[in-house]
């Protein structure tokens, strides 16, 4: 749990297991938890990964551990396993909409380091349209579910870079028949055109002339405000802050990075003491946070609902 007026980074185990809530117990997390994966797992025909693992490996693995010493001991893998879905259990129990300051910090990811490093493309970096976009596999799967989940009118992004990412959430967009138009700026505008883009030059330091308030009062919500420049963090989130509806998404990309470009506090820092100001107004979403393991995206802890 991050405590203080600043969260202190992420500094304990990868499967800290967090406190289950008043009135939760753990035989009745790990029936639901099972519940669920048969429902939304298991098909005829057909099971996801995570439903044979469960089914195959997991279950036998909780049933031995109830029935007490006897069998032969689990691997060392095994063992990891159990841990892994013991902590996601637990975690989960916290309900899906939870306050930052109560996400467990963790050194790292749900998935290894490893799998996150390659998770851009070893070949190449990814593309789309021939133009390099820094997401990763995770978030490619997992931005098209929130974009359909949400239906945003309006889609801000800070940091175009070359401008993929802008590209390709237009075509999402499109492809799911939502009527949203997107506003991306960076330092330098790339030449790229799109019907569904709007792309400006423009330096987050001085975001107000680059989002201006008349644009933010009169851009359509729901909205889904996409940080991805990793600077003033702090300064950028106060100014868009009060023009955020309830139900609106806030991601912050990377907040682990930083501190980029001479600034003192890391990104994570600013974002924190953002937070902490504003600290009923924002909920991580961890449905889409935890959607592939815990943090397996690009916006570790930071895919916000706006209350
Ligand atoms: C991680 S990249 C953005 C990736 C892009 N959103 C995508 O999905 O492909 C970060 C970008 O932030 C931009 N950036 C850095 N400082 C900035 C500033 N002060 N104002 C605006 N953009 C900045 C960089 O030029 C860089 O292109």
């Amino acid at each position: 749990m991050r405590t203080g007026s600043h969260p202190p980074g992420h500094t304990l185990g990868l499967f800290q297991h967090p406190p289950l809530p008043e009135g939760t117990r753990f035989q009745e997390e790990v029936q639901r938890f099972l519940a669920e994966v048969q429902r939304d797992h298991v098909y005829p025909g057909v099971n996801t990964y995570l439903g044979n693992t469960v089914l195959h490996t997991l279950l036998p693995l909780l049933q031995g551990a109830a029935a007490g010493p006897g069998g032969p001991p689990p691997d060392e893998q095994r063992v990891q396993m159990m841990e892994m879905f013991q902590a996601h259990i637990r975690r989960r129990a916290q309900g899906r909409l939870v306050d930052y300051f109560e996400r467990p910090p963790i050194q790292g990811r749900g998935v290894p380091e490893t799998v996150f490093a390659l998770s851009q493309g070893v070949s190449d970096c990814l593309r789309w349209r021939g133009v390099p976009l820094f997401k990763t596999v995770f978030d490619l799967g997992l931005y098209p579910r929130l974009l359909a989940d949400l239906r945003p009118r309006t889609l801000f992004e800070c940091g175009t870079a070359s401008g993929g990412g802008a590209l390709w959430l237009a075509d999402q967009l499109a492809a799911l028949g939502i009527d949203c138009h997107i506003y991306t700026y960076d330092l330098v505008k790339p030449d790229l055109s799109h019907p569904g883009v709007t792309f400006l030059q423009g330096d987050s330091h001085r975001v107000q002339e680059v989002f201006p308030p008349e644009l933010l009062s009169r851009a359509p919500h729901p909205w889904l405000f996409l940080e991805d420049a990793h600077v003033n963090l702090d300064g950028l989130l106060s100014y868009v802050h009060p023009f955020l509806d309830p139900g609106d998404y806030l991601v912050v990309e990377d907040p682990e990075s930083g501190p980029v470009g001479g600034e003192g506090a890391r990104v994570e820092d600013q974002l924190g003491g953002f937070l902490w100001r504003h600290r009923e107004a924002y909920r991580v979403d961890t449905f889409y946070t935890d959607f592939f393991g815990y943090n397996a995206s690009c916006a570790m802890d930071a895919i916000f609902r706006r209350m």
